[in-house]
């Protein structure tokens, strides 16, 4: 029987340091490290995915530095100002913040505003976002008593599902991208 392949565009945004690279990495390589280096111009990484009998799904996840425009307002971090070239094609978008940060989720609806404003899928539909709470490792030092109930939040806001997520140690990262890709796959 005939295989065929699906190549889906997923894009990785959020603040600075609250995880992009370490979940691509995660995801795609299986590997975590604690050492940061802020990620300069495109950065992305492809997943193959054994979807059914007749189906392979290639993800491409890709993530931009945010370091630019951050420079380039005089040290402010400025948000969602990707250009629209990087949306371009986009099926799908992890949102991520940092659990341990308040601005960073505070972020979370610019970037989701951002993504919807720029992009759309064919039917004119909003992409489907999953919102990514990661470094849950680290939730005792969390904000979790200030935060808004995620289930609801999320639903609020249009993500079509939400996840408490440790790139260290492997938790919900694969079950983030399985939500994320029957959603595209199923939703288109
Ligand atoms: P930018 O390139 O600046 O946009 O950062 P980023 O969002 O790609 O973050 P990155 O993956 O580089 O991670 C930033 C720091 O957080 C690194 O020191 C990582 O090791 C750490 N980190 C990422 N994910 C986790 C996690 O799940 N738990 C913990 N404890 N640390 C994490």
């Amino acid at each position: 029987m005939m295989q065929h392949e699906r190549l889906l565009k997923v894009l990785v945004i959020g603040d600075l340091g609250v995880g992009k690279t370490s979940i691509i990495k995660r995801y795609v390589h299986q590997v975590f490290s604690q050492h940061y280096r802020a990620t300069i111009g495109v950065d992305f990484a492809l997943k193959v995915l054994n979807w059914d009998h007749r189906t392979v799904v290639l993800v491409v996840l890709e993530r931009r530095s945010s370091l630019k425009s951050w420079r380039s307002s005089g040290g402010q971090e400025r948000y969602g100002n990707m250009t629209r070239v990087y949306y371009r094609e986009a099926v799908g978008a992890l949102v991520v913040f940092d659990m341990t940060r308040l601005s960073t989720f505070q972020a979370v609806l610019k970037w989701k505003g951002d993504l919807d404003s720029k992009v759309a899928l064919s039917n004119g539909k909003a992409v489907p976002a999953v919102l990514l709470a990661n470094k849950c490792d680290q939730r005792r030092h969390g904000l979790c008593p200030k935060l808004p109930k995620l289930e609801n939040f999320s639903r609020e806001y249009g993500f079509v599902g939400w996840f408490e997520t440790s790139a260290k140690d492997n938790t919900n990262i694969d079950a983030a991208m399985t939500c994320l890709v029957k959603n595209i796959m199923y939703v288109e």
